[in-house]
């Protein structure tokens, strides 16, 4: 009987979408919160929200996804937070490489990395280089913020004798210089800013602002966000 029934999917599957999507995953604690439980419970939801919404993109044809795991400022927050976010990343680098791997996905990690204990960079090392010859890319900024990625390139150009910069200079100094701009830039949990991550790229990036928090956002969301996206013209700052 089913078969002659009329069926509305309840989200197709959208025509248009980015090439590269970054997303500022906000309002994991809020989630928590509202719900009686310790803002860490939120970031834990947080995680699986991230592997099931990278996985979307890479299903309906993004081919790169930027996500802002831990920012230079995030640093600021309880030691007991700042702990369990770093166990938490501890953990996805001790699987994400044999997940990767499956998925076709190149895996990269953004931001200053040296800060973090020896075994995890190594981790993130060894995650880099074996799936270097894969399809997608996943960037995961950790460590990250603009203003000292942008100082970085800058002093990098100084060391290599440089006295004036031109723009591809800077781009090609980034954190993100294999990878490009984000055409789309989601930040969910209702805030209206950039909060330090990827600054210079995001100059003609397309913007998407939801109020959901980080550990409600599905494949709904996901293709709202694509669907607006499809339906904005992008000028570049022509006509
Ligand atoms: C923002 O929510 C979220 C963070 C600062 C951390 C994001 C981290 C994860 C999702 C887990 C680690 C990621 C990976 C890739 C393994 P918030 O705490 O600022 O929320 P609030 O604004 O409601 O307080």
């Amino acid at each position: 009987m089913g078969f002659f029934k009329k069926h509305k999917l309840s989200h197709s599957v959208p025509d248009v979408v980015p090439g590269h999507v970054a997303f500022i995953m906000d309002g994991n604690g809020r989630w928590a919160k509202k719900r009686g439980l310790p803002r860490t419970a939120g970031h834990s939801k947080g995680v699986k929200t991230f592997e099931e919404v990278i996985e979307l993109c890479f299903n309906t044809g993004v081919d790169t996804v930027t996500v802002y795991a831990f920012s230079t400022e995030n640093w600021k927050r309880p030691k007991t937070e700042v702990d369990f976010i770093l166990k938490l990343l501890d953990e996805y680098l001790t699987i994400s490489t044999e997940k990767c791997l499956k998925k076709g996905i190149r895996m990269r990690i953004i931001g200053d990395r040296s800060i973090f204990p020896e075994k995890m960079i190594e981790k993130m090392n060894d995650s880099e280089q074996r799936t270097a010859h894969l399809r997608y890319n996943l960037n995961v900024a950790v460590n990250y913020g603009s203003r000292a990625e942008i100082c970085t390139a800058v002093n990098k150009l100084i060391a290599e004798g440089k006295t004036q910069v031109t723009e591809e200079d800077i781009s090609a100094h980034l954190y993100t210089a294999e990878v490009g701009d984000p055409d789309l830039i989601v930040r969910t949990g209702g805030e209206l800013r950039l909060s330090n991550f990827l600054m210079w790229q995001a100059a003609y990036s397309e913007f998407y602002f939801t109020e959901t928090f980080w550990p409600d956002f599905g494949k709904k969301d996901l293709y709202k966000a694509f669907e607006k996206y499809a339906s904005t013209h992008r000028r570049f700052g022509g006509l």
